[in-house]
């Protein structure tokens, strides 16, 4: 069975921030609450007219030249997203099309903010199946498109962005291990109601705000830890390392409180964990591969490393893997 590497990463996030003091003249909230419970400062947010797929495609070309491909040289697009262009067709679909990749396959992954992991776990198994040899992955998400800006418990946590890998075979190991896992008795705690069959888009459930995002954070939250916690063990397990062998930790950006738990169950120093959360919220699947991007970009990772993803989302679902960057 062959193995599979990195070949290229790239990223992409809106210019326009909205920072907590925006939010302060928006809604009955500080900057002070947000910063001490979240660890946000301010995130971006897409114009109207910019649609998750338009993302996607920037940081695609960026992960594409990074690799020294062409769009053509692409097998297959997987997209993990929870704010897709459309229901359907698939915005890896709408993707390949702005691309011109002519010889990809492409479908979306629907994970919540595992989006990307669950992505890049789907196309390694299908590079090692044998039947693909380059594969684009992709976190991309417009979160704010399903946020209400009245809810003070959602709308301080979120916003929009994307990251894109470009993962090929290799002679040596690269992704070393990955794992999924997912808990559907969580579902009531963090979705959308309406706009899917259970609740079609009416008067109605545009009136009482059911096309918008809902979360119990709490329960999300006491969740979150305990599955970050365990995947990344998992992950570690199965690759045969142990935490004392991490050069970089790059956890979902939910919470810095959630970071931390994570960082004190696996021992690691501060140095050996990877944030921008500060600065771009939670943009879900995106911010993985966004981490991802700045930490190679900043020389935090290097050629050789071993660094760790692990995410947790709507679902619930979550998932982590070990990778030597190469
Ligand atoms: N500003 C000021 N006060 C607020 C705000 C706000 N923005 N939001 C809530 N409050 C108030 C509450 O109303 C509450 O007031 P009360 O005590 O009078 O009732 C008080 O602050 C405390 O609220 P809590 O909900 O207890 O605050 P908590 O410390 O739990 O933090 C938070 C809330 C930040 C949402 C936290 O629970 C969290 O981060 N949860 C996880 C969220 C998450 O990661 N979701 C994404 C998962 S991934 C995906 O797939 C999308």
């Amino acid at each position: 069975m062959s193995f599979v590497k990195f070949l290229g990463i790239g990223s992409a996030v809106p210019e326009k921030i909205l920072s907590n003091l925006d939010l302060e003249k928006m809604i009955d909230t500080s900057d002070e609450w947000i910063l001490s419970r979240t660890g946000i400062a301010e995130r971006r947010i897409v114009e109207p007219e910019v649609a998750t797929s338009d993302l996607a495609y920037e940081a695609s070309i960026k992960a594409l030249e990074d690799a020294s491909m062409d769009p053509e040289d692409i097998d297959g697009i997987v997209v993990g997203t929870i704010t897709p262009d459309y229901i359907f067709p698939s915005t890896a679909c709408v993707l390949q099309s702005l691309l011109g990749a002519n010889n990809a396959f492409a479908f979306d992954v629907l994970a919540g903010c595992s989006g990307f992991i669950y992505a890049l776990h789907v196309a390694k198994g299908l590079i090692q199946g044998g039947g693909s040899k380059n594969l684009l992955v992709v976190g991309a998400e417009t979160v704010s498109k399903i946020m209400n800006y009245e809810d003070r418990t959602t709308c301080i946590l979120f916003g929009d962005g994307a990251g894109a890998a470009v993962i090929t075979t290799s002679d040596t190991p690269g992704i070393l291990s990955s794992c999924l896992g997912a808990n559907g008795d969580g579902g009531e705690f963090l979705y959308m109601p309406a706009g899917g069959s259970r609740m079609p888009t009416s008067e109605e459930t545009l009136k009482n705000g059911s096309h918008f995002l809902r979360m119990e954070g709490k329960e999300v939250f006491k969740e979150a830890v305990k599955a970050l916690q365990s995947s990344t063990l998992e992950a570690i397990k199965l690759a045969d390392i142990t935490p004392d062998d991490i050069d970089l930790l790059i956890p979902h950006q939910a919470n810095y409180r959630i970071i931390e738990a994570v960082r004190k169950r696996l021992k690691l120093p501060e140095e050996k964990v990877f944030s921008n959360l500060d600065r771009y919220g939670n943009t879900s699947s995106a911010s993985v591969p966004i981490a991802l991007d700045e930490a190679v970009k900043s020389s935090r990772l290097k050629r050789g490393d071993i660094v760790v993803f692990s995410a947790f989302g709507a679902g619930f679902t979550w998932g982590a893997s070990v990778v030597r960057w190469q």
